[in-house]
């Protein structure tokens, strides 16, 4: 009964938009570290991918949490984003000065394409059924050469451009969801959130540099 209240007062829908969306921010910080295993050649990342695929039942009880979390995010975010909407007062001549950023006002459009890369990227390098032709980076026996696949993926630079384009948007989400998360969590007072706000844009440009430096390295010629 006190779940369904939750679920439909407006603080509760963000309530569930925050912790949402910090398992994801959680998910997204792990999977860079994962990733920079690239970088110490293609023994460690296939390693580290056999280690993970290894964990079996265990993956995929992680998988349906982060796809939970997921589903959870994007339906109460659009509906949190039409309920604002439709507050809106309309018909005035001037807008109410607001302090408000670029990222805040477009966390709608840069969710929307974080998605739509999120769907890309699964179909890329875990089902594999675009980007590159399977039989690149696999043996007879099926088995994938995760460091081959990737390499040869950002050797093709509208596999860069796309990628580029994805993560872009996922900076303009994270550098207002970091601290906008923090606050509806209830770390909101006067001194705090000018700190808090640095320290989401700081993070959200860690974690773009970390990300776009996997393509942009491999394109370059610096990965091999
Ligand atoms: C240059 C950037 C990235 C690289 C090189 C990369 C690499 C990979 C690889 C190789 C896999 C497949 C792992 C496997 O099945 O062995 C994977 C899966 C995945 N990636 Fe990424 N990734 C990148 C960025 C991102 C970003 C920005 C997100 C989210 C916003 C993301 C979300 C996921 C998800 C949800 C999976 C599926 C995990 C699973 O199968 O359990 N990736 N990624």
């Amino acid at each position: 009964m006190q779940l369904m209240n939750l679920f439909r007062s407006s603080v509760g829908r963000k309530l569930f938009m925050a912790c949402s969306g910090l398992m994801l921010a959680g998910f997204v910080a792990a999977h860079l570290l994962g990733n920079t295993t690239l970088f110490a050649g293609s023994a460690a990342i296939n390693a580290y991918a056999e280690q993970l695929h290894k964990l079996g039942p265990v993956l995929w009880i992680f998988r349906l949490g982060l796809l939970g979390a997921l589903l959870v995010h994007v339906t109460f975010g659009i509906w949190l984003t039409l309920q604002n909407r439709a507050a809106k007062p309309m018909g005035y001549a001037k807008k109410a000065v607001q302090s408000t950023t670029l990222a805040a006002e477009t966390m709608i459009y840069s969710g929307l394409a974080l998605l739509a890369f999120v769907v890309y990227h699964l179909l890329h390098f875990t089902l594999r059924k675009v980007g590159l032709e399977t039989s690149l980076f696999s043996d007879a026996a099926g088995q994938v050469d995760v460091f081959r696949m990737i390499v040869l993926s950002f050797k093709q630079w509208p596999l860069v451009l796309l990628y580029t384009g994805g993560l872009a948007a996922l900076f303009l989400h994270l550098s207002h969801g970091i601290s906008s998360t923090f606050q509806t969590l209830g770390a909101c007072n006067e001194q705090l959130l000018p700190l808090l706000r640095r320290a989401g844009l700081v993070a959200a440009l860690a974690l773009l540099a970390g990300y776009l430096s996997i393509p942009l390295l491999t394109y370059f010629g610096l990965v091999s």
